[in-house]
């Protein structure tokens, strides 16, 4: 069967059934973050099983993307295990619990896919009786074959939904095994095919448990073991789900590796470039933290393995494959196939020079350090070189010589225990002060009465400042935004009876008061002060217009690229904004444009903003959309504007779109491996970027004397004009600069200048040294001999008196056999036999007397 139709036929089975299908989510869970990836069918349904918001039916079933690492050291030897699997599960919120969930199960294994019955094996919790009844009862299973395994407990992760679970393991056959004592959850020769989980308990952070309001199913079957044995293969890599992809490593490795080692290469490069273009495509890249991390973990393991087998053409093509095999299902790799392959080939690049500085010092290590690699040099290979650990020791597995692991191990820890401390050192300056709490009321006014709790100079509290002092002061009611969330702190001033500072920051303290950084004008500024504090509004407006654009600006990304741009960061002032996210390929003025119109449809649509305080779980279930790595506290401000963005969000925004006015996006550019950042204006700022602009293009308009419609073509005429001149300098550069000449004096003292040169000169070039001849005689005439061609230039002063340059040509060049002509200022002719002498003498003869008649 192929894997398509067991996908099929389970979804089937449970649509039946009166099971609502639902897509996989994608493998960055959305607003979790106790969770780097989606690791099992149920993560995107956490909160129902909570309860703390409702499905959009009491039961489903999908096929949902997971991806694991704990066993990533084992992919490749073992014939079982991957990092990304797809994970077919049923799930019932309150509707059905054990006895149906085990009748589903036994039914579609055995009469669905026809697995032989006595090669099943069940197990279930050491305290779950109704379990093991019900396996005996309802699918008949004898109760031998029902283990009690004590680990039978499951649970998503370190919080969260949880319960006891029944597994269901095939037996492949003792050729399988690794020897007696086998027996389901242990060795390979039975395989855990699928896991009913019986959720009735939540899990708390500090360790207690509480029973749910409902019970729950979350079942997890993997599609990757369930086509090995119904497709009768001895790994997942040999079914159809793999197969083609090791093909295509195996058909381009040029190595001379063989055997197990081959193979463990092959399948390490199958499953990891499998699972890195799932990731990417669901918008991770590579980076030295989180998910980014696992995602150069595996693709640095699969580059040491086609190092290996010398893969020609390395990863990228493999990427091909994987769509075909998956792309129906997740269509996203398809059409992110150009990104994905570039992030492949950006990091295959970095690799192969990550490699190349680090062999060489491997090499250099083994020559001077005999038969092993020391835990220092392992830590150096890692800390300067960047060699992940998996590289050094499968380096050395190559060449036969330990690696000694455990001192890198104390090595690293150290390193982090150094770095957590000086981050500690370098914290805010005040942290060890004790600071009075402060409330922050600026979400609602931005001017209040208020009293001064303390004043903070050089480290100290309890000073008074006097003018011109800079001091940090804390407010018993605080109107200024301190900086967060990418929006910087609000600017004001505070006054009082007497006084007035200026208020130039207002920062965070961790756990602590808002910090107004402020500078004394006038007055003295003490604890006890009661003050008008004051933010500065048109500064506030500039910050909250910003920020309530980069919120329309994240959606509308969303919207144009695709669900997988994730927001990295911004910066949001009063005057600009900057948003960062991650995205593999560059934004073309295409899609800025789609984006920028998508983001002005909703200032025009004037949506209301909405703020609500949700507890976390609300806030995730509502679809807010929140950056990866933020941190939650127990309830959270979500943002929303109408229906279109909906955000975690703490910052100051707009009371509606339309007060945006308008939002020009100036630019995207890169500012990091995969990281974009996009410039944005909004309201008065935006205002001010088109007069700008039209203030220049009016200066360039002007300068050129051309509308501006005009303009393009006009520039790219001076260019090619440019282009030209710079063409015949060059040129004029590299002839000789001017003739050889000499200056004779004429009747009535004309001065005629007299070059001469062998060289067939072009025309052009004639005339610029004729011409250079002239301009040495003032009023006077020039003429110049090339090789066989005469030219006479005479000066506008001989016009003026009556000669004729052409003339003169004319009358030289005959008189010489040869033949000449021209105009009143420029005469030339050809005079091929003649010699300087009788050139210069016939021109002498005929200026002379023609200076004698004017
Ligand atoms: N959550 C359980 C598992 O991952 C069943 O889906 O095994």
């Amino acid at each position: 069967m192929f894997s398509d139709q067991i996908r099929a036929h389970f979804l089937d089975f449970f649509q039946q059934r009166g099971h609502l299908l639902v897509p996989s989510a994608p493998l960055v869970p959305k607003d979790d973050p106790s969770l780097l990836l989606v690791s099992a069918g149920m993560v995107p349904f956490k909160t129902y099983f909570l309860g703390l918001s409702k499905p959009p039916a009491e039961m489903l079933t999908s096929c949902q993307k997971a991806f694991r690492t704990v066993d990533i050291d084992e992919v490749g030897s073992s014939p079982q295990h991957d990092t990304f699997f797809e994970m077919l599960g049923n799930f019932s919120f309150g509707a059905y619990f054990k006895e149906q969930a085990i009748s589903y199960a036994h039914a579609l294994v055995t009469e669905v896919f026809g697995l032989d019955p006595d090669r099943l094996h069940y197990t279930v919790h050491p305290q779950d009786d109704d379990s093991a009844r019900l396996w005996e009862r309802v699918a008949g299973v004898p109760s031998e074959r029902v283990l009690r395994l004590e680990d039978n407990f499951w649970q998503a992760g370190p919080t969260g939904p949880c319960g006891v679970d029944s597994e269901i393991h095939y037996d492949l056959g003792p050729e399988f095994g690794d020897g007696p004592g086998e027996r389901p959850g242990r060795g390979r020769r039975f395989l855990e095919l699928w896991n009913l989980v019986f959720m009735d308990k939540e899990q708390f952070e500090d360790g207690s448990v509480r029973p749910l309001r409902q019970t729950g199913v979350d079942t997890g079957m993997g599609l990757e073991r369930m086509a090995m044995v119904l497709q009768d293969k001895r790994s997942i890599f040999d079914t159809d789900l793999f197969h083609p992809i090791l093909a295509d490593f195996d058909s381009r490795a040029r190595g001379r590796v063989e055997g197990f080692q081959r193979l463990r290469h092959l399948r390490i490069l199958a499953d990891h470039t499998r699972g890195a273009c799932l990731l990417i495509a669901d918008g991770v890249l590579p980076s030295n933290e989180g998910r980014g991390y696992v995602l150069r973990r595996i693709l640095r393991r699969a580059m040491v393995s086609a190092q290996s087998l010398r893969v020609e053409g390395g990863l990228v093509p493999g990427a091909a494959v994987v769509a075909q095999i998956l792309g129906r299902q997740y269509p996203n790799l398809i059409e992110l196939m150009a990104p994905i392959e570039t992030a492949l080939e950006q990091e295959q690049e970095r690799f192969s020079e990550v490699l190349a500085r680090g062999l060489g010092r491997f090499e250099e290590m083994l020559a001077s350090g005999g038969r092993g690699i020391s835990g220092e040099d392992a830590f150096l290979l890692h800390d300067t070189f960047g060699f992940p650990l998996e590289l050094t020791l499968d380096l050395a597995l190559s060449r036969d010589v330990e690696v000694d692991t455990r001192r890198f191990q104390q090595l690293l820890d150290a390193q982090r225990l150094r770095g957590r401390s000086s981050r500690a050192s370098s914290g805010a300056p005040v942290a060890h002060l004790e600071l009075p709490p402060n409330s922050f009321v600026g979400y609602e006014v931005t001017e209040v009465e208020t009293v001064v709790t303390a004043v903070i100079a050089g480290g100290e509290t309890g000073r008074v400042a006097e003018p011109t002092a800079e001091v940090e002061v804390v407010l018993a009611e605080n109107p200024f935004y301190p900086e967060g969330g990418g929006q910087v702190g609000d600017q004001g001033s505070l006054s009082w009876e007497g006084g007035r500072a200026l208020v130039l920051d207002s920062q965070p303290t961790p756990g602590g008061p808002a910090l107004q950084r402020c500078r004394v004008e006038q007055g003295a500024l003490s604890v006890g002060t009661r003050v008008t504090a004051k933010v500065d509004p048109a500064r506030r407006a500039g910050c909250a217009r910003h920020h309530s654009a980069t919120h329309l600006l994240n959606q509308a990304l969303r919207d144009v690229l695709g669900p997988a741009v994730v927001q990295r960061g911004s910066l949001v002032g009063p005057e600009h904004a900057t948003f960062d996210f991650s995205w593999p390929a560059p934004v073309s003025s295409e899609e800025l444009v789609l984006i920028e119109q998508r983001v002005n449809e909703q200032v025009r649509r004037d949506l209301h903003r909405r703020v609500e305080l949700l507890s976390v779980e609300e806030a995730r279930a509502s679809g807010a959309i929140a950056l990866p790595d933020e941190a939650y506290q127990q309830l959270v401000r979500v943002v929303s504007f109408g229906d279109f963005s909906r955000e975690l969000c703490g910052g100051t925004h707009v009371d509606t779109t339309g007060q945006l006015g308008a939002v020009v996006l100036t630019g995207s550019r890169s500012v990091g491996q995969g990281l974009r950042r996009i410039e944005l204006l909004a309201g008065v700022a935006a205002e001010h970027h088109w007069q700008r602009q039209r203030e220049l293009l009016g200066e360039v308009s002007g300068i050129l004397r051309a509308p501006a419609p005009e303009v393009p073509d006009r520039v790219r005429a001076l260019q090619a004009r440019a282009r030209e001149l710079e063409q015949e300098l060059r040129q004029a550069r590299q002839a000789p600069s001017g003739p050889e000449s000499t200056i004779l004096t004429m009747p009535k003292g004309v001065r005629l200048a007299v070059g001469d040169t062998p060289l067939d000169l072009e025309q052009k070039e004639r005339r610029r040294q004729a011409d250079h001849l002239l301009a040495s005689v003032e009023d006077g005439a020039a003429m110049l001999l090339a090789g066989g061609h005469l030219m006479i230039r005479i000066s506008e002063a001989l016009i003026a008196k009556g000669l004729n340059a052409g003339t003169m040509a004319q009358a030289v060049c005959r008189g010489l056999g040869g033949q000449g002509g021209g105009n009143q200022e420029l005469g030339q002719g050809v005079i091929p036999e003649a010699g300087h002498e009788a050139a210069l003498e016939a021109v002498r003869r005929v200026l002379g007397s023609a200076l004698e008649e004017a």
